[in-house]
């Protein structure tokens, strides 16, 4: 796959120059980072490599957009209200850049090698570029409104399994351990038994990447933020699959509460998370 340069100056270009610049440096930071805090709650991590790779994209972005707005992770504070009053101060912008510098943070930090950078541009309200990079197997996914997804080249597609009972799914164990978490487990509890199986790997954004390229059946995850799914969620939707917020609500920049599928299992997911 022919990645654009600096100086081609097309929104996805931009996208994955900044993707692939900031993994290839997370990269070279594995086992080597140098201060490690705590945000919102003892599980909610965050490195200098969290906020460097932040301060990268953006940089970058501004750079090529000045009049692009931009709302990445590490610019807001901890904690679900603060992530939804920062969505909504974007309410009336027309570009807006919606990047999780590392998600993944914890496999980051323990060596585990399975996190990604997603960096999504929307237009009023509408995600229309998406990218996730996972530097450790260097795979890049990107999609553009209406023109397909594609993983270093190759269009995606979501997986053909049409029952429960064939489908590989994915979640992830929240970081608000007060009402998330709990929420999440007993999804966990009902599915398990229902399915082939599943797996939680540590990004929501990779987990998307997954569903599209038909390695997931699908995936369900409580509390998340705009970053970790408006890049997921393009990738998706352009595969062929369907995303929605728990009710079956199609996907917007505000939902926290996923459902992401093949389509062919959407209906059955929703069902079996609404009775939880
Ligand atoms: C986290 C990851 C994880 C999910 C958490 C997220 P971060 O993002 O996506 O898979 O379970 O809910 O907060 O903090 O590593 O960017
Ligand atoms: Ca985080
Ligand atoms: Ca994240
Ligand atoms: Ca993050």
């Amino acid at each position: 796959y022919n990645r654009p340069v600096i100086g081609g100056k097309s929104f996805t270009a931009v996208a994955i120059n900044c993707a692939s610049k900031a993994g290839e440096w997370i990269k070279t930071k594995i086992g080597n980072y140098t201060s490690l805090s705590l945000k919102y709650s003892p599980t909610d991590l965050v490195t200098e490599v969290d906020k460097g790779s932040e301060m990268m994209i953006r940089n970058l972005v501004l750079t090529h957009f000045p009049h692009h707005s931009f709302l990445g992770e590490e610019g807001v504070e901890p904690g679900p209200e603060a992530s939804a009053k920062a969505l909504n101060s974007f309410r009336d912008a027309e570009y807006l850049w919606v990047v999780d510098p590392i998600d993944g943070t914890t496999n980051f930090v323990h060596g585990f090698p399975f996190f990604s950078v997603s960096i999504a541009l929307s237009y009023r309200g509408e995600v229309i570029v998406g990218v996730v990079y996972d530097p450790m197997r260097d795979e890049l996914f990107v999609a553009e409104k209406g023109k397909g997804a594609y993983v270093h080249g190759k269009p995606m597609r979501t997986s053909t399994e049409s029952t429960l009972s064939e489908s590989l799914l994915a979640t992830g164990f929240p970081a608000d351990q007060k009402v998330a978490l709990p929420l999440n487990m007993k999804g966990l509890q009902a599915l398990a038994p229902q399915v082939r199986n599943i797996r939680s790997g540590g990004s929501a954004a990779l987990h998307m990447a997954y569903v599209a390229c038909g390695r997931l059946t699908g995936f369900w995850e409580i509390g998340l933020n705009s970053w970790d799914l408006a890049a997921g969620s393009l990738l998706v939707s352009e595969s062929g699959g369907r995303v929605t917020d728990y009710k079956g609500d199609p996907y917007n920049l505000g939902v926290r509460n996923v459902i992401a599928t093949n389509g062919a299992i959407h209906e059955q997911l929703v069902d079996e998370l609404a009775k939880v």
